[in-house]
């Protein structure tokens, strides 16, 4: 069932006069990691538009990543699971949206190795659910938030482009594929009006402690081994999330129908490279890094080539990665009961079941 948490009884997303007020956006997973950055990105740039958070509270979502918009008249949360065709007809009925960015998703990869269904039901069916309302109810444009993970593991010096062939290797992987190719399907069949966004590794604030840049930092600060699967040359490129934030914006306003766009940073490290930096940031042993067993299936390298979203809708990184990393570094050292929170109940069962039969140290 639908909730709607609504702090600002004075809220009205129905009033809305001109064209250029007129956006009433439904973004699904509004309330984890990109998803938050994201509102905060739209509501600071576009202090009109009208913004439904639409989220179903996993252990990633978290509502204190928005407090600092909670009372705006323009925001409002309602919980809901995208998986659920009532809850997300009744969220359609209430405010009747007609743009949808698509976040929502169980989004991590140990966790899609360990139980892959959530992943189909959340990914596949829940994208699927989107667009069948988004068809019904005209929706101007749906706006998929994919993964440069889809592509799958790519040899130095290749970068993928929009049309490379699609090879995920894990099940978090091939679940964003799978709904991508429905989304495709959204236009090519019923000519529905979808861009598709495949972004490399983001970096930034309120990113949820399993992924490895908030693992690093909050297992350095509280002096606990950093486990590093296999011989950490596998190589990912990051991106900071507003950069990511940036694209998605010009993606939402001036994407052509049906394209997809990849956005890369041509940021490239090997893990243990990464660890190492966060780790002289903090000022932290490097004695704490512990390889550890391989991920099953785990891609080498992930690179995308950028040079659509630079060439069509003039799209660049504007945030220095190391000055990002700092500045993510510095606001997990300043939001230490944020971590703290989240370090309890289900995240220490989590950890365990990754990381204990890895030989890390777990308590
Ligand atoms: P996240 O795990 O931090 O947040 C996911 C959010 O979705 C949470 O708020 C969660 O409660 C919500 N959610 C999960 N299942 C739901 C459901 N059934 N119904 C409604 N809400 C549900 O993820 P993130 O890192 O912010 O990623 C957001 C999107 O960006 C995902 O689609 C992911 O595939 C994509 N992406 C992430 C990265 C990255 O580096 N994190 C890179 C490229 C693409
Ligand atoms: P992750 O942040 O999970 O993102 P993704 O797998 O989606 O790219 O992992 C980034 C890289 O870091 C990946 O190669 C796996 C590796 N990694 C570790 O070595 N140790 C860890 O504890 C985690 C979470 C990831």
């Amino acid at each position: 069932m639908t909730e709607r948490i609504n702090q600002n009884s004075s809220n009205n997303l129905m009033d809305v006069s001109s064209e250029d007020l007129n956006k009433i956006i439904l973004v699904t997973g509004g309330a984890g990691f990109i998803g938050s950055n994201f509102i905060r990105y739209l509501m600071g740039k576009y202090p009109k538009y009208k913004i439904i958070n639409f989220d179903k509270l996993t252990y990633a979502g978290n509502l204190n990543n928005l407090s600092s918009v909670e009372e705006n008249p323009n925001y409002v949360f309602v919980k809901g699971d995208v998986a659920d065709n009532r809850d997300v007809k009744n969220v359609f009925e209430e405010f009747n949206p007609n743009y949808i960015i698509h976040f929502a998703a169980e989004s991590h990869v140990d966790r899609s190795i360990l139980n892959p269904d959530i992943f189909l039901k959340t990914n596949v069916l829940g994208t699927q659910i989107l667009l069948n309302h988004a068809k019904e109810n005209n929706v101007n444009k749906f706006v998929q938030i994919s993964t440069d993970e889809v592509y799958g593991s790519i040899e130095k010096p290749i970068s993928c482009l929009e049309d490379s062939k699609i090879a995920p290797n894990n099940p978090y992987a091939a679940s964003k594929a799978a709904a991508d190719l429905f989304v495709r399907v959204a236009h090519q069949t019923y000519g529905q009006v979808v861009n598709i966004i495949r972004c490399c590794n983001n970096c930034g604030s309120f990113q949820f402690p399993e992924k490895l840049i908030p693992v690093i930092i909050g297992n350095a600060l509280n002096n606990k081994e950093i486990p590093v699967y296999g011989d950490g040359k596998n190589i990912r490129d990051w991106i900071h999330v507003d950069d990511h934030c940036k694209a998605i914006d010009l993606v939402l306003h001036n994407g052509k129908s049906g394209e997809i766009y990849n956005v890369g940073a041509d940021n490239e490290w090997q893990n243990v490279k990464l660890v190492e930096f966060i780790l002289d940031e903090l000022n932290a042993s490097k004695n704490l890094i512990k390889f550890v067993e391989d991920r099953k299936g785990h891609d080498l390298r992930y690179s995308v080539d950028s040079s659509k979203i630079k060439k069509e809708l003039g799209w660049k990184t504007s945030i220095d990665f190391d000055d990002g990393l700092k500045q993510t570094i510095n606001w997990y050292k300043s939001h230490l009961d944020w971590i703290e929170e989240i370090h309890s109940g289900e995240y220490l069962n989590y950890y365990d079941k990754i990381y204990k039969d890895r030989s890390v140290e777990t308590s």
